[in-house]
Parts: C-alpha cells; sequence; structure tokens
C-alpha cells in the first residue's frame, strides 16, 4: 500500500537564509518523484521537512492525511541515506534487520523478510559478513534492504548512489526499479544525475538555485518495466535532453 503526499505552502529559512520558498505539491500514491537541482538549493532541506527530520518555517506536509513525525514514528516512512551508514559491529543480516529492532513495539505487522531482500540484491552469501569485508555498492546494497525492510508505503531518498563509481551506479538503478516491483511505495528521491532521474521517475521536479522552487514538473512517459537498455534508445536520450534544458533554463 502507497501513500500520497500532500505539500501545501512548505518553506524553511535558517535565520536570514531562505532556502525554500512556500511550495505546494502534490505527490500521487506509488509514484517515483526525482527532485534534481543544483548543489545548495535546498533539496535535501525540502525532504527532511517531508522525512519530519525538519522543522518547516511555514506550511504543512501530510503524508496519507498524517503529519511525518506520526508516520516515522510508526515506521512508515524509510529514508534512504548517501551514505550507508552500517553499524561496523553488527553482520549484514543484523543490519538489514536494524530498523526493524529499533523500538520493536513499533514494528510493522507485516514487512518483507530482510534475508529474502538479501536474495533479491544479491547479497545472501554476504548475510554474515561484517560491512568492513564489502564494497562501496554492496553496502549501499545493504542500505537499500535496511529501508525496504519496513515494507513502508513511502521511501525518501537522498542522493543514495552518489558516492558510488558510474558502473556501479548504473546497476543501482536496475536493482531500485526492482525492488519496487515486488514492494511498491512512493518514492521522493534526490539526484544529481540527470539520466537516473529520467530512468527511474514517473515525474521529475526540476529546481531553482536557493531559495528553492519547483521550476518544472516533468512527466517521464517511457514504458515500464525499465532497465539499463532504455538508456540506449532515442526516447530517453530526448528526455534527458529536456530535463538538462529545464536544468540550465533554472540556473540563469
Ligand atoms: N541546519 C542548517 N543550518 C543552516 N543552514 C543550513 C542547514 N541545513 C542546510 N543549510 C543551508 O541550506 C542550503 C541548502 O542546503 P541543502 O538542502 O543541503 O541543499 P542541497 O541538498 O540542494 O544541496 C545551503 O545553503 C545550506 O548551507
Ligand atoms: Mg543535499
Amino acid at each position: 500500500m502507497s501513500v500520497g503526499v500532500e505539500i501545501r505552502g512548505l518553506s524553511k529559512s535558517f535565520g536570514a537564509l531562505d532556502v525554500v520558498r512556500p511550495l505546494d505539491l502534490d505527490v500521487e500514491p506509488g509514484a517515483f518523484v526525482s527532485l534534481v537541482g543544483p548543489s545548495g538549493c535546498g533539496k535535501s532541506t525540502l525532504l527532511r521537512m517531508v522525512a519530519g527530520l525538519e522543522v518547516p518555517s511555514s506550511g504543512s506536509v501530510r503524508i496519507g492525511g498524517r503529519s511525518p513525525a506520526e508516520v516515522r514514528a510508526e515506521k512508515r516512512l524509510a529514508v534512504v541515506p548517501q551514505q550507508p551508514g552500517l553499524l561496523p559491529w553488527r553482520t549484514v543480516a543484523q543490519n538489514a534487520r536494524l530498523l526493524l529492532e529499533v523500538n520493536r513495539r513499533r514494528s510493522p505487522a507485516h514487512h518483507p523478510d530482510p534475508l529474502d531482500l538479501l536474495a533479491e540484491v544479491g547479497l545472501t552469501d554476504f548475510a554474515d559478513a561484517y560491512p568492513h569485508e564489502l564494497s562501496g555498492g554492496m553496502q549501499q546494497r545493504v542500505a537499500l534492504v535496511r529501508g525496504f525492510a519496513l515494507g513502508a508505503p513511502l521511501v525518501v531518498m537522498d542522493e543514495p548512489f552518489a558516492a558510488l563509481d558510474e558502473i556501479t551506479r548504473t546497476e543501482m538503478r536496475d536493482l531500485l526499479a526492482r525492488l519496487l516491483e515486488q514492494h511498491p511505495a512512493t518514492v521522493l528521491f534526490v539526484t544529481h544525475s540527470i539520466a537516473e532521474a529520467a530512468h527511474l521517475s514517473d515525474r521529475v521536479l526540476v529546481m531553482a538555485p536557493r531559495p528553492t522552487s519547483v521550476v518544472a514538473d516533468v512527466a517521464i512517459a517511457l514504458p515500464r518495466p525499465r532497465t539499463t537498455a532504455i538508456e540506449d534508445t532515442l526516447a530517453f536520450t530526448e528526455v534527458c535532453a529536456e530535463l538538462r534544458r529545464h536544468l540550465h533554463g533554472a540556473m540563469r
């Protein structure tokens, strides 16, 4: 079950620094929506407000009609950060279960088995390994599993693949798309990569420099399921060119 996100008049300033202008946004249940925009424009701040990790200066966020704090406390919202942030003294399987074990009382009644998820991302053989025995890409796969293990209807990801090399990064797109086919969720995804946004998204929001606002809301009509093969098509190249045009327009 996915949820919709309703954002009304949401803004954020840090002291005199205006970061996010009053913003209205509706994300339909089950949609994959990416935010792309110049570094420092306020993408992470916006995402953190949606996730209930940052207090807005004005406005509201509703997730399936509830506040982010409520939804997060119920573990119906998963956050996948840029750095995998695995606990070095816990095995891969133990890390995968981490969010389920924190405040067990709140653990969802129905969620995927972390071991099944590890199999889906090709890490069964590493279930008993420790994070330092894994490559960066493998660690980020564990971070994906840890997020998806909640079975949360909303997953928020802030440049989850930014630290990876280009080849690994491309593989992660396929992996994430496949995970979402098995475990549908509404996704808000921040990325610097236009190709990543085009590949994964139903909609791409192009953000202006700080103080940020949405300058373009582009529907990505490419057929699904999508694999990396789609990146070799003309339609994909055209989508990327359109996104790049909006992005360059926003920077002027
Ligand atoms: N906790 C904070 N205190 C003060 N300024 C902040 C804080 N968090 C972010 N900022 C500022 O807000 C702006 C946007 O940051 P951020 O949302 O991280 O941008 P992005 O994710 O788009 O790169 C930056 O100028 C940053 O310095
Ligand atoms: Mg950021």
